[in-house]
């Protein structure tokens, strides 16, 4: 049932975790799949014990009794008399009967209405558009060439190197008509994110990101220089970040929809990077998603990434004890000499992640910054302290499976009573500007390290794509395809 509802639950949804009790006579708890479904519609799921709330005891009976009085609350008993019949009456509440069975049967899609996916009101940042030349400009200029990487066609499973092509032959003219107050932009850094992944794939229910093309330019974070523009916002020669194709030259109808970077003495790079999505999904994700304190224990996976890096430095600045898992030694090792976690490990060595979790946390971890997903998740559920809480960033691990991996502890949602919270970068844009302000000062005091994967070329962005479902990536993964 909490799989069919995680398929149903609106934006900002709150899930009250109060029982499972379709688990309680289960040897290994069921896994639940559509867990991905919480950061994509940043839903909440709280799990609470009464127990804590013995004190709102009489300000409760205060308020219900009135209302039974009334009969504005209706209430069912199902009695049975004398204490010999106690027993089947306590099993009684674990056989389901045939006719409520049955419901199991239904899907809850199937019959409630389905909420059309909201349409975007402004032009964020982030807003996710398909960048590309359009071909119907029909002028006298010079024509560039403009190689692009296109998706051939939409992928279901691993994606491969052979699902993208390099396209050499098109060309573009470096000016738009007359009135025009788009902008032609020239492309200097592709961002590599894992998002981008679900971009590539048919969409049969709505998706917070849309799919690409097939067949044409593929689109994602970049920064790029100003080489022709219509708009009067934009001049020549402005540095800008946004949605851009994997193109050479990109022609942007959308410029309200790009950020113009100010600061230009920190490398223009840091802006696929620390400066851009990932720094603010680090910077949300951990100071408002988490709530941290000083002194907490907090665990965040693919701790080396674009993402994981900054959080663990974050929560340092912040007092918590850190620790961070990588899928390499090397990795392991930059996260303890770099970015000074306090310990990390290599989760490809560990036959068992609840036991290392228990040898790096054996008091327990109050925060957990999750990036992976599936049994790295049913493994911190296990570890986690009262009132922990979970930032559901992201879940990597399943990005290029059919069927998301089944997650079994759940339950330790309630019986800790964690709050497990999914959020989507793009509706904090309106932080950007705060939170760049607050972190340029600590990039150039050496408060803050950032580690960059470049790569050379477009010609090798697929490759670079792909290194991120394998974990080839150190540090945030980048295509170089001019200096300026
Ligand atoms: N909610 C949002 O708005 C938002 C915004 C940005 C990013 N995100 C999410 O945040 C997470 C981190 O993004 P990022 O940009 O930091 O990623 P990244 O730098 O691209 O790093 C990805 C890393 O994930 C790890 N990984 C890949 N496959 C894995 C698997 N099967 N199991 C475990 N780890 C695996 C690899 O490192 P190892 O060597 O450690 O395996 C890889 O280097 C992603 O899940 C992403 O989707 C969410």
């Amino acid at each position: 049932m909490l799989d069919a509802v995680l398929l149903n639950m609106r934006p900002h949804g709150r899930i009250s975790a109060c029982g499972m009790i379709s688990q309680y006579n289960l040897e290994k708890p069921e896994g639940v799949h559509n867990l991905m479904h919480i950061i994509a519609n940043r839903i909440q799921f709280n799990g609470f014990l009464i127990f804590d709330y013995y004190h709102r005891y009489y300000e409760f009976v205060e308020k219900i009794i009135p209302d039974i009085r009334q009969g504005k609350i209706k209430y069912v008993e199902d009695k049975v008399e004398g204490l010999e019949n106690g027993p089947a009456a306590l099993i009684s509440l674990f056989k389901v009967t045939e006719n409520l069975h049955s419901t199991k049967h239904y899907p809850l899609h199937a019959r409630q209405p389905q909420i059309p996916p909201k349409k975007k009101k402004s032009r964020s940042h982030f807003s996710i558009i398909v960048a590309g030349a359009p071909n119907l400009i029909a002028m006298a200029a010079e024509l560039v060439p403009n190689k692009k990487v296109i998706l051939k066609n939409y992928i279901t499973g691993f994606v491969k190197e052979t699902d993208m092509e390099l396209i050499t032959s098109d060309t573009i003219q470096l000016k738009l008509p007359e009135g025009s107050p788009g902008l032609i932009v020239k492309n200097l850094y592709l961002s590599c994110d894992p998002y981008m992944r679900s971009c590539m794939s048919k969409h049969d229910e709505p998706n917070y990101v849309p799919e690409f093309v097939a067949g044409s330019v593929i689109t994602g974070l970049g920064v790029s220089k100003v080489v022709y523009s219509g708009h009067t916002d934009f001049s020549v020669g402005d540095f800008v970040w946004g949605v851009i194709g994997w193109e050479e030259y990109s022609v942007i109808t959308n410029p309200e929809s790009f950020s113009k970077i100010k600061d230009t003495d920190v490398p223009l790079s840091y802006y696929t990077g620390i400066l851009g999505v990932p720094g603010l999904t680090a910077y949300i994700g951990f100071y408002e998603i988490c709530a941290p304190k000083k002194g907490e224990y907090v665990f965040v996976s693919a701790a080396s990434g674009a993402v994981g890096q900054l959080v663990g430095q974050f929560a340092k600045l912040m007092g918590c004890y850190v620790v961070g898992s990588a899928g390499s030694d090397e990795k392991v090792d930059l996260l303890k000499s770099k970015f000074d976690f306090d310990e990390a490990f290599n989760y490809k060595k560990e036959p068992d992640f609840n036991a290392a979790l228990k040898r790096y946390f054996p008091e327990g971890i109050d925060i957990y910054f999750e990036n992976v997903g599936g049994a790295m998740l049913d493994a911190v559920l296990l570890n986690m302290r009262p009132h922990g809480r979970i930032s559901a960033c992201g879940m990597i691990s399943q990005y290029n499976l059919e069927k998301p991996e089944g997650v079994h502890n759940l339950m330790h949602i309630i019986a800790n009573r964690i709050r497990f919270k999914g959020f989507l970068i793009f509706y904090y844009h309106h932080r950007y500007y705060e939170f760049v302000e607050k972190i340029i000062p600590d990039i150039k005091q050496g408060k803050i390290k950032y580690v960059e994967d470049k790569v050379e070329g477009l010609e090798n962005g697929p490759a670079a794509l792909i290194s991120l479902f394998k974990g080839l990536n150190v540090g945030k993964k980048l295509v170089v395809i001019a200096h300026e």
